[in-house]
């Protein structure tokens, strides 16, 4: 089966800085993958250069098993791929509803019903249509965001730290949302600092040091492994 997304090989920098070493992964469609790694792993980075906001200075990117390299960054999000980026990046002084509306840039005609969509899966953002995006609490915040993006009809979402700064229940909430959204047939490549939830959800994962594939499997062997018990999960 051809992986909805691969990354073969890839090498990406900032200047003269080298972020990521040969970095290689695939998700394949309906899975929920997950990219684990500390701080500074270069998981944002991995991401960046899948929606071509970084350079490649080795390796190639595919989605469907098209090279993405021929695909300006601009182009990328027609093609089925969605960030939503660490830190939600919602435009504050607009509305909730205009931050969705603003997701909907690929299928404008279809734009009413997938709104009602986003409304049915995130009830809350109904209610706090009109309300600044600025205004809401930090759960609304990455419920919007995700919406936003949903609201583009992605083939792949890709979530970068979603619990981020989220209270324990939020950060809950955030997993059901993620769950469910998998459940509903969406293809997730999920990016999470907490590996124990992540790897619940997801049914393989790897795990990234320094910019390489340090550890990858089905997400009961990772959890299972003692280096990541003793290195991530302090047991
Ligand atoms: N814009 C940038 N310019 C220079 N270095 C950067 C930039 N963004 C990230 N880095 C560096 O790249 C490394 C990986 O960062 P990042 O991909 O954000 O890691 P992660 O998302 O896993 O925490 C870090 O050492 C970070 O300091
Ligand atoms: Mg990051």
């Amino acid at each position: 089966m051809t992986a909805l997304l691969e990354l073969r090989d890839i090498d990406v920098g900032y200047g003269d800085v080298q972020v990521l070493r040969g970095l290689s992964l695939e998700v394949h469609p309906g899975e929920i993958v997950t990219l684990l790694g500390s701080n500074g792993a270069g998981k944002t980075t991995a991401l960046r250069a899948v929606c071509g906001l970084r350079p490649l200075l080795k390796g190639e990117i595919f989605f469907e098993g098209q090279p993405l390299s021929a695909v300006p960054g601009h182009r990328r999000a027609a093609l089925g791929l969605s960030l939503v980026p660490e830190g939600r990046e919602l435009w504050s002084q607009l509305s909730v509803r205009e931050n969705l509306e603003l997701g909907a840039f690929r299928s404008r005609a279809r734009a009413a019903a997938n709104l009602e969509k986003v409304f049915v899966l995130f009830p809350r953002l109904r209610e706090r249509a009109a309300q600044l995006a600025g205004s809401l609490s930090g759960g609304e915040q990455q419920m919007c965001a995700i919406g936003r993006s949903m609201m583009s009809e992605p083939k792949l979402l890709m979530l970068d730290e979603p619990s981020l700064g989220l209270s324990p229940l939020l950060v809950e909430q955030m997993f059901k949302i993620v769950s469910d959204l998998h459940a509903a047939g969406m293809t997730i490549l999920l990016v999470e600092q907490n590996l124990t939830k992540a790897l619940q959800l997801a049914r393989r994962g790897y795990v990234i040091e320094t910019g390489a594939v340090k550890l990858k499997g089905s997400s009961a062997e990772l959890l299972a492994n003692p280096a990541i018990r003793s290195a991530y999960l302090g047991l």
